[in-house]
């Protein structure tokens, strides 16, 4: 029996944290639910959007699955997402992007997973203005990298790599012209290789990995890189997986692990019941992964793809015109599954 923290969040949060919940238990998985606020629901209830019982939720259970949480734009609160991450010190963000026949990409062979460092690099938040003379202010920002952060999220990928039978990693940098941050990243990014014999290490510029993810996709297989560089190469892998309903990141740290959708609550759907819930369907699958249910996250994965594939109960933002909604789209999947 596993014990997860759900947070079904806001907008179509619960209608998609719903459906795939009913997928998981499809599967014969035992869980035990553990039901908590967080974001616009929790303000509307406790007058805060991140509750003490969500936290110490998470701190005990050590995994939760979310829905996406409506941020204000300009005043309000502070982005909720970001304070989990700190406050379970997330240091790993999982980005999986792989293509599924049936949808409307360029590319058919793509089977990547991004794992970027979460807490280091230019978003330390170290910033400020100087004044450098008279008529001039410079607006500066620092970048830090640390051996044990680096350390850390680079055995995760070559850990990850060995867990998940994935063959290769890719370290992504910029030391030709970063020599202490990105240099270091680089050379205990070597080191680290030494210790992992089985799988194969390559080692990329930033640019020229750009470009090569645009022409020859395949090649990549799991990517680690600092902190800006994986926010920018996952969302370009996404893009070429077909973007936002598809794909899924995790949060990883040593204490607790966060699974969820990429995309937002989408307001402009929210009651209409035609919100996907394939990214959070897969975010599940990874949570079983995570947790040592292999077979359960494998019958997922394939459940969705052949229901992509076969193509009759798609909602409308994977088939113009569709009439399906969120819940015959998880009917078709849990059908598959056998139940
Ligand atoms: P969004 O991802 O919610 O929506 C962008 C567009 O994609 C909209 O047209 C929406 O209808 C569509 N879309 C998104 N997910 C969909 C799904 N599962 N099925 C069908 N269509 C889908 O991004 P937006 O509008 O910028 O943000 C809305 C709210 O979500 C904001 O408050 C934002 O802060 C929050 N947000 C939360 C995230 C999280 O909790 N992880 C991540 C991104 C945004």
């Amino acid at each position: 029996m596993h014990k997860i923290t759900i947070i079904p969040g806001d907008g179509i949060g619960p209608a998609i944290t719903a459906a795939a919940m009913r997928v998981i238990e499809a599967t014969g998985v035992k869980i035990e639910w553990d039901r908590q606020l967080a974001g616009m629901a929790a303000v509307e209830k406790f007058s805060n959007p991140l509750p003490d019982a969500t936290i110490e939720s998470i701190r005990k259970n050590r995994i939760a699955l979310k829905g996406p949480l409506t941020t204000p734009v300009g005043g309000g609160y502070r982005s909720v997402n970001v304070t989990l991450r700190q406050a379970f010190n997330l240091y790993a963000n999982v980005r999986p992007a792989i293509s599924f026949e049936g949808t409307d990409t360029l590319f058919k062979n793509i089977n990547l997973v991004t794992i970027r460092e979460n807490t280091e690099g230019l978003y330390a938040g170290i910033e400020h203005f100087i004044k450098v003379d008279e008529e001039t202010i410079a607006a500066e920002s620092s970048a830090v990298i640390t051996r044990k952060g680096s350390e850390r999220i680079i055995e995760y990928a070559f850990e990850y790599a060995r867990k998940s039978k994935r063959k290769k990693v890719t370290l992504v940098h910029k030391a030709n012209i970063l020599k202490c941050t990105s240099g270091l990243f680089l050379e205990i990014g070597r080191e680290i290789a030494k210790r992992y014999p089985d799988i194969e290490f390559d080692e990329r510029i930033v640019d020229a990995c750009c470009m090569h993810l645009v022409m020859k996709p395949e090649i990549f297989d799991i990517i680690v890189t600092t902190n800006l560089f994986g926010d920018i190469l996952s969302d370009l892998a996404s893009g070429l997986v077909g973007g936002l309903g598809l794909t899924v990141g995790a949060n990883i740290g040593k204490d607790a692990a966060i699974f969820e959708a990429v995309h937002g609550s989408a307001p402009d759907i929210a009651h209409l019941g035609i919100a996907n819930p394939i990214a959070t369907i897969l975010a599940g699958a990874m949570m079983l992964e995570h947790v040592g249910e292999l077979d359960a996250a494998r019958r997922i994965e394939q459940a969705v793809r052949e229901v992509i594939r076969e193509g009759e109960f798609l909602t409308p933002d994977l088939k113009k015109g569709s009439t399906h909604g969120t819940d015959d789209l998880a009917d078709a999947i849990v059908k598959k599954l056998g139940h």
